[in-house]
């Protein structure tokens, strides 16, 4: 803009005046300007508005955290807002003494706050063939970070006491009408689990349990039961039916690969990305997100040309384990046509994969688990969209 500028030189009506008094807005809402930051529906990809997802607006969001009202929603049979008064957490199985927790019960224990990642394990899964939908919020948006508060599972397990020698699983189950069970190891439950009722500061909101949902650090979005109602501790697998016919691995060989819980490292440049435009020739932030389900960030590099050369980029801090990290690219953009790619590796070494790398392991007929290196073509106009290499 110039100097002369009306919008910097000429006094705005709202400079002028008084503003709106407090309390409008008991409950605060986004400025009206941010009315196109919203979650959003692909078109056409389920049958029913109930047993469906909505997706999280990454190209528009900063930082780590997910604000509330923009965490992705996945719902198998729609979601349901519970009285909490009538709300029971129940501890049954291999234990010596089955409980019933009200809420009141739970919320007066010893509590942790912590922040960490979800991510669908059907997130990204339309990309297995070929690059599929146009902006990252389709590509990527089942995924958000929030800090969540509650009871560590381990504390309601040693309440209940439970049979430390035979106990190798639980059973965890929602309230909704989706009959929603699924099989936690142990090791996960007793490690960094949680019965949360606290999302972002403030009680879960609906779409995401309230007013309790199971928190598993690391493992795919379909373990965090949302409404938990029941907690059974068990010797074996459950084999339920969101074990058996979804959430398995279709590979190259016809083989299913089932229980294969745990989001591996990934992450994605959320801007520019696919439908965005650049103006013109110049500087540009590339900013993006990076997470591992088996640990933290300590590495993410960034190509501007499909993968023939990296560099480093900026973390952003805090880097909390199995939590997002944002990261930070300087780059200067000639003009000329451009592939950006992200490339993460995680505190056990491991480096996320490239399409062609992925794809010679695991097929192209998978839904699940698709963590391979995204990338985005920018063309000399500036338009910016979702193409595959290889
Ligand atoms: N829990 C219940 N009870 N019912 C559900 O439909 N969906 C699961 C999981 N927990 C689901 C559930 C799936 S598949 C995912 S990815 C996450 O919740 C999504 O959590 P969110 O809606 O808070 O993003």
């Amino acid at each position: 803009a110039r100097p002369d500028d009306p919008a910097i030189v000429e006094p705005a009506p709202w400079s002028t005046r008084l503003g709106n008094p407090v309390l409008t807005n008991p409950y605060g809402q986004p400025s009206r300007f941010e009315s196109a930051t919203i979650r959003r529906q692909s078109p056409g990809l389920t049958q029913t508005d109930e047993a469906s997802v909505s997706f999280t607006p990454l190209q528009s969001t900063f930082g780590m955290i997910t604000p509330s009202g923009l965490h992705f929603e996945r719902h198998h049979q729609g979601w349901v807002d519970i009285d909490p008064r009538q709300h029971r957490l129940m501890i049954n199985g291999l234990v010596d003494t089955p409980m019933v927790f009200t809420m009141e019960d739970l919320m007066r224990m010893p509590s942790v706050s912590r922040m960490h990642f979800i991510e669908c394990g059907a997130n990204t899964a339309l990309e297995w063939g070929n690059s599929a939908v146009p902006t990252v919020q389709y590509t990527h948006g089942m995924l958000s970070c929030s800090e969540f508060t509650g009871v560590p599972l381990s504390l309601l397990l040693e309440r209940a006491g439970f049979d430390l020698k035979r106990a190798t699983v639980l059973l965890a189950e929602g309230a909704d009408g989706s009959s929603m069970t699924r099989t936690i190891n142990i090791e996960n439950a007793l490690d960094d689990a949680m019965v949360a009722y606290g999302m972002n500061g403030e009680m879960l909101r609906p779409e995401q349990g309230y007013p309790l949902r199971l928190v598993v650090p690391g493992a795919q979005g379909v373990s965090w039961v949302k409404w938990l109602r029941r907690i059974e501790v068990g010797d074996a697998p459950y084999a339920t039916k969101d074990e058996t016919i979804h959430y398995v691995d279709l590979m190259p060989d016809g083989q299913l690969r089932q229980y294969t819980s745990i989001q591996e490292a990934k992450s994605v440049i959320t801007s520019p990305s696919g439908g965005q435009r650049l103006m013109n020739q110049g500087y540009y932030n590339v900013s993006g997100l990076a997470w591992s389900g088996r640990g933290t960030v300590t590495k993410v590099e960034v190509s501007t040309d499909g993968g023939r050369h990296w560099q480093t980029a900026r973390l952003e801090g805090p880097v909390l384990p199995k939590a997002l990290t944002r990261f930070n690219f300087d780059w200067t953009w000639n003009g000329e046509a451009a592939l950006l790619q992200s490339r993460v590796t995680d505190s056990t070494g491991y480096i996320q994969p490239s399409k062609p790398e992925l794809k010679a392991v695991r097929g192209t007929r998978s839904i699940y688990h698709n963590n391979a290196i995204q990338t985005w073509r920018v063309m000399p106009s500036g338009e910016v969209e979702n193409v595959q290499l290889g």
